[in-house]
């Protein structure tokens, strides 16, 4: 980013989200490139917004939403209809009946989904979620396999979940599976799919696709290891052509990647807001906080933090918190960091996947603007939130 981040809070406020389009792109063309062949739909999850999806359905993606509002976001972005898939879960008949008047294919999770999804869309061709078992992520709360998880039709239970469709005239074209999220490892990643198609091939005439879900990691610590996209692609390709020789079938593969597209591109630019020694602790408080990044909160998770104002102060074990009124809002606990002073700008890195996406107006406060920086052009692409919306 060559954009002076002084001059941006100047211009757009502060706190901020700014992406940086070139590595938006390099991601989108390294994802690419290395699953050439295979229809990847990008979960709109990770980052709906508008000019973004733009950019990715530009890139060739297809598109995975999980409500009615994704759908229409795809749509409205140019992903081709063909290729917008929805996977919810458990959602209710008046839904399954608003996406499915929308074009977009459907995926259930549940003997139970695919009765409701018969009411509302006669013999329709659908997907079946599937739940193999094997789980994997970066924290309990995105593994989304295996008999914790609330999602998708137990293994054991998809020959019954079949019939059924059967008997409700329904075509199950296509069978699917998300394990989890932020999976750093290859082989953890095919492992999974190695379940997926030991259960695809008991009913391998019936699929046309077989969708293995995304969960594709990035690392988010200095000198962490990258996942190796080339190794997934390449095990997905050789497996389903194994699958395919074994059972004289030619189904289209299909992922769902999140937010491998869009995490790295994406900055929060924070201020300083004080900084207090009380019980040992260097508290770092800042203008924004877990309402606008939830990830830290909830998961744990570890972003890398910048502080681009002083860069050469003397480095500080510092505890990096935000403005909410609760305990657990906290950035980063026990950080070395150039000591902040008051007015300090720091920049909160691989915020751009479930970043503005999970944030909220917790304590009547409004969600950032959002950026996007391309050389030597700083486009605002969604305004800051006004007291007026907040009091809407
Ligand atoms: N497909 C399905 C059906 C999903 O449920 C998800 C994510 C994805 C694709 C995309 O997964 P990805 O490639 O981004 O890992 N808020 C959490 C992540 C929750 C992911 C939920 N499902 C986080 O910030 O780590």
């Amino acid at each position: 980013m060559n954009h002076a981040p002084a001059d941006l809070l100047a211009r757009f406020g502060s706190p901020l989200y700014a992406y940086d389009g070139a590595v938006l792109e390099s991601a989108l063309a390294a994802f690419g490139g290395a699953f050439a062949g295979i229809d990847a739909r990008y979960a709109l999850k990770a980052n709906a917004n508008a000019v973004l999806l733009r950019r990715i359905a530009a890139a060739g993606f297809g598109a995975d939403a999980v409500s009615p509002a994704e759908v229409r976001a795809a749509q409205i972005a140019g992903f081709p209809n063909p290729r917008i898939s929805y996977t919810g879960h458990a959602t209710a008949r008046e839904e399954l009946a608003a996406v499915h008047a929308l074009g977009a294919e459907i995926t259930v999770d549940s003997a139970a989904g695919l009765q409701r999804l018969a009411a509302v869309a006669p013999g329709v061709a659908c997907g079946l979620r599937v739940n193999t078992g094997v789980g994997a992520g970066h924290h309990s709360n995105v593994i989304t396999g295996g008999a914790q998880s609330k999602f998708g039709v137990p293994v054991a239970e998809l020959g019954a979940a079949l019939e059924l469709a059967d008997s409700l005239g329904l075509r199950v074209v296509g069978l699917h599976q998300h394990v989890g999220s932020g999976i750093l490892a290859a082989n953890a990643l095919l492992a999974a799919a190695d379940a997926l198609l030991r259960a695809a091939a008991l009913h391998a005439q019936r699929f046309t696709w077989i969708d293995f879900g995304g969960g594709f990691g990035l690392p988010y610590r200095a000198g962490e290891a990258a996942l190796d996209l080339g190794a997934v692609a390449a095990g997905l390709r050789e497996r389903v052509a194994r699958f395919a020789a074994q059972n004289g079938v030619h189904p289209q593969v299909r992922v769902q990647p999140g937010r491998i597209l869009v995490a790295a591109c994406g900055t929060l630019l924070t201020r300083v807001t004080e900084v207090k020694r009380a019980h040992e602790t260097v508290w770092v408080a800042t203008d924004t906080g877990a309402h606008h990044l939830l990830r830290p909160m909830l998961y744990d998770a570890h972003h890398e933090i910048e502080n681009l104002s002083r860069p050469s102060a003397p480095l500080t074990c510092v505890t990096v918190t935000g403005v909410l009124c609760e305990s657990g809002d906290v950035l980063a606990r026990a950080r070395m960091l150039p000591l902040p002073c008051e007015g300090d700008i720091l920049a909160i890195r691989d915020v751009g996947a479930y970043g503005f996406a999970m944030a909220s107006t917790y304590n009547l406060r409004a969600r950032p603007a959002e950026v996007l920086l391309t050389d030597g052009a700083a486009q605002l692409i969604r305004v800051r939130e006004t007291e007026a919306d907040l009091l809407r």
